[in-house]
């Protein structure tokens, strides 16, 4: 019998936490990621997704780990890493993160003016460090300018093995839309435009071209 494929994904946002009541995120709802994680579960893959705050339902067979932080994505993420053979990273990782978090609510007229901020780990650029022979690394680049070229060079930076553009300054698709229209490019420089479409459709196309 053929083993079965483990596919690791990620879906939706991050949540950096300022205090209690408050956060920066950015507008992920998970749908694409999940529709990655429905899919790779119908082509009998073992699949195991780490989402960020979403309110897409949990998905029958797929082993699913709740996290909010980037902090606590990198280390679900890593915990399933060296299992998986394919890697979709389609989770909107927040790349900064306030330097404070004030561990009570910051009175109104007490909210500073300015906020620092950190850098969070680029999770996909560890992973591409990581990187082994058996191993196929996907990433999403969503971009709103110079979109080609942003992504290539994210493909090439983060040692990825495919990265799915998408150019998130059109309307009804991308963040938080049922349809999302996309360009697959890789490391063997082939460029592959799809229709706008469903993301069921989306994900489906996806693994019909990363598994040729
Ligand atoms: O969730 P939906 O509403 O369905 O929307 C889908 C989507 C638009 C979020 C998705 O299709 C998408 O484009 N996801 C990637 C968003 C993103 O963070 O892109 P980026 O270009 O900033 O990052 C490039 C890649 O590095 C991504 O695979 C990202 O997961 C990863 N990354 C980014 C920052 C970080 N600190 N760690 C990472 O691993």
């Amino acid at each position: 019998m053929l083993r079965k494929y483990n596919c690791l994904i990620s879906a939706g946002p991050t949540r950096e936490w300022i205090d209690p009541v408050r956060f920066i995120s950015n507008p992920s709802s998970g749908k694409m990621g999940y529709a990655i994680a429905h899919e790779a579960c119908r082509r009998d893959f073992h699949v195991n997704l780490v989402s960020g705050p979403v309110s897409e339902p949990k998905i029958d067979g797929v082993t699913t780990t709740y996290v909010e932080t980037a902090k606590e994505m990198a280390n679900a993420i890593y915990s399933y890493f060296d299992k998986a053979d394919i890697i979709i990273m389609s989770a909107a990782v927040c790349d900064h993160r306030p330097k404070q978090i004030y561990s009570e609510k910051i009175k109104k007229n007490a909210f500073p003016d300015k906020i620092e901020f950190e850098r969070t780990e680029d999770i996909l650029y560890g992973l591409g460090k990581k990187k082994e022979d058996y191993q196929t690394l996907i990433g999403f680049a969503a971009e709103t300018e110079n979109c080609e070229k942003n992504a290539i060079e994210k493909l090439h930076r983060k040692n990825l093995d495919w990265i799915i553009l998408n150019d998130v300054s059109k309307k009804n698709s991308g963040f938080n839309s049922q349809f999302n229209q996309v360009t697959l490019f890789s490391q063997k420089e082939e460029k592959i435009v799809l229709e706008i479409s469903k993301k069921e459709i989306i994900a489906k196309q996806i693994f019909d071209i990363i598994l040729m």
